[in-house]
């Protein structure tokens, strides 16, 4: 039933290639736009959204902190991301222009239903992003975008993750093309990144040897950081995530341009910092997070580096280089996350750890 892989967790990330194509199928109409059809709002609903509130739990909420640097860039609807369980006890503003987000691998995690009980009675517009056909949440909601990744068992969610990536940026996209521009092109064009990644991510699984070695390098560290910029720094707070839920150790994902304003003072010999480096591109923000990486080893960080195929500045300052192929930085979350996934896995492995069931955890947490 594992399909030849030690744990449900390794197949469910080799999946991934597939999972994410999944997501993809059967999204076009028959002119060549976009479509959600199992969407239940109607597009004047979506062309009076004013603003889109994203609510979620661990990975999913991870997910749509992704997600908001792509919605907000396509639409240029503001669009905020909020844990599930603070979302009701803070009076949030919700009127029936807000779009209210929920997404959720397994649909039935109590504190995002409770929020989205409490943003229908706001009435609110509510929509699930969900991989569980007929689970609580997507029933409770208006409309739903399921993400059709195949059943999860592990409890860490790992081909979830990438899948709700890619449902939120399709939502983002059809909610530009239902409100008008002149942006059909760009759609087509950003549908065609989209569809390049399953092979992008194959790409990565097919180098995870070398992330295995590098865990079990690391195998006595009591201490990890990860930092990222952009939409790299949720990607940082994952891997942070995956290490804690798994392999039991503090870790801490950090955004990259914060370093200075504290994280910088945890830096000693040889602990291990994961580097998210962006794509370069006209925004400097590779050089900047190449200078982060130059500081944090100048104090004597082992620097674990993730770059795309192609940037050699960074390789005079990492220890560890870990390649991802050449890809958008609205995409990168969606191979950078992968590595760190093995990473997690593997150090949880080594310890002697059950990496499908890690202790204290549940696959869907049932109360709020
Ligand atoms: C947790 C799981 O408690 O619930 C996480 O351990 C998961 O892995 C989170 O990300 C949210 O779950 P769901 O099903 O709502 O996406």
């Amino acid at each position: 039933e594992k399909g030849g892989f030690d744990w449900f967790m390794l197949k469910e990330i080799d999946e991934q290639p597939q999972a994410v194509a999944d997501t993809l199928l059967g999204r076009y109409a028959a002119d060549g736009s976009l479509q959600l059809d199992e969407m239940r709002l109607s597009d004047d609903e979506l062309r009076d959204i004013d603003k889109v509130i994203i609510i979620a739990c661990g990975t999913a909420f991870y997910a749509g902190l992704v997600a908001k640097y792509a919605i907000e860039h396509w639409t240029r609807v503001p669009c905020e991301v909020e844990l599930a369980s603070e979302f009701r006890y803070r009076d949030p503003i919700v009127d029936r222009s807000t779009l209210v987000v929920a997404i959720s691998q397994s649909g039935e995690t109590m504190d995002t239903l409770m929020a989205i009980r409490h943003a229908r009675t706001q009435r609110a517009n509510v929509l699930a992003i969900c991989n569980t056909n007929g689970s609580t949440i997507p029933r409770e909601s208006d409309a739903v975008i399921y993400t059709h990744a195949g059943p999860e068992i592990a409890v860490a969610s790992t081909k979830g993750f990438l899948s709700q990536v890619v449902a939120c940026y399709l939502l983002g996209l059809y909610l530009a093309q239902v409100r008008g521009a002149k942006f059909g092109d760009e759609i087509t064009a950003i549908m065609h990144e989209l569809e390049s990644l399953p092979a992008a991510i194959r790409r990565v699984l097919d180098d995870g040897e070398q992330v295995r070695e590098l865990a079990r390098e690391l195998v006595d560290k009591r201490s990890v950081l990860f930092l990222g910029r952009h939409a790299g720094y949720p990607v940082a707070l994952e891997g942070a995530l995956k290490l804690k839920e798994l392999a039991y150790i503090h870790a801490e994902g950090f955004a990259a341009g914060e370093l200075k304003h504290g994280p910088i003072a945890l830096i000693e010999d040889d602990l291990p910092v994961f580097v998210i480096v962006p794509p370069r591109g006209r925004d400097q923000l590779n050089e900047k997070v190449i200078s982060n990486v130059q500081e944090i080893r100048a104090r004597g960080a082992r620097t674990i580096v993730l770059a795309e195929d192609g940037d050699e500045h960074v390789v005079p300052y990492a220890d560890h280089l870990i390649r991802l192929p050449r890809v958008p930085t609205l995409m990168q979350p969606l191979v950078a996350t992968v590595p760190l996934q093995l990473f997690a896995c593997e150090l949880a492995d080594r310890l002697g750890h059950d990496v499908d069931q890690p202790r204290n955890l549940a696959k869907s947490v049932t109360v709020e």
